[in-house]
């Protein structure tokens, strides 16, 4: 559902300094690594990971995580269909903030539908979206259950949880896919690594 315009009589107020300039301060390009995943994929871990890297190596970074999230700015959100989609949307806009400001998003968040990911990857420009698939079974993902919420699922305890009762829409065009049953997550953040010094994101 297109989501409803409220704010009207409003003005663009642009701004003096561009990003590129705020780019060449930081040495570094704007860019979103969007992370999908089923729930205990992994994606919360190698974020922290990566965030942790970049930043050794003076570059600027930070992590929008779906649980923390969900704990202020977007906790008026469940997680139907159309609320799940709101919150990819609003999410999907503070990260093209963040990539304005010539920092490194690194987004982890379950983010099912294909729909969702692919309006974030059009509200961006070609190169600054860039799709983590973090594979899991679902029979590996429910063995490792850290917050115990597969097995309320299995038990009837919590409806509509993805994997279980609900669809996870794998990507077919991820730049970056990674089996977290064969890569560990150090593995996986160099791999994102990589991926980013190759496509110059880490200098400007
Ligand atoms: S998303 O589908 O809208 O992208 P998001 O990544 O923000 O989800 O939040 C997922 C987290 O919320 C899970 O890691 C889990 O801790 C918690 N959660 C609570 N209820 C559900 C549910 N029904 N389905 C999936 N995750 C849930």
């Amino acid at each position: 559902m297109a989501t409803e315009v409220k704010a009207t009589n409003i003005t663009w107020h642009e701004g003096s300094v561009s990003r590129a300039e705020r780019e060449k301060l930081l040495n570094q390009k704007g860019v979103t690594v969007w992370m999908t995943g089923l729930s205990a994929s992994g994606k919360s871990t190698i974020a922290c990971i990566l965030e942790q890297m970049l930043l050794h190596e003076k570059k600027h970074a930070y992590r929008l995580d779906g649980d923390n999230v969900r704990h202020e700015l977007n906790k008026n959100l469940g997680f139907s269909a159309e609320d799940r989609a709101e919150n990819i949307r609003r999410i999907g806009e503070v990260a093209k903030l963040f990539a304005d400001a010539g920092v490194i998003a690194i987004t982890s968040f379950i983010s099912p539908y294909v729909k969702d990911r692919d309006a974030v990857r059009a509200n961006l420009k070609a190169g600054e979206f860039v799709e983590v698939y973090v594979k899991v079974s679902l029979e590996a993902a429910e063995k490792r259950d850290p917050k115990g919420l597969y097995k309320k699922a299995r038990a009837g305890q919590l409806k509509g949880f993805t994997g279980i009762d609900d669809p996870y829409e794998a990507p077919e065009k991820a730049e970056i896919v990674i089996d977290t049953e064969v890569v560990p997550p150090e593995g996986a953040a160099r791999q994102i690594l990589d991926y980013l010094e190759k496509g110059g994101y880490l200098t400007a």
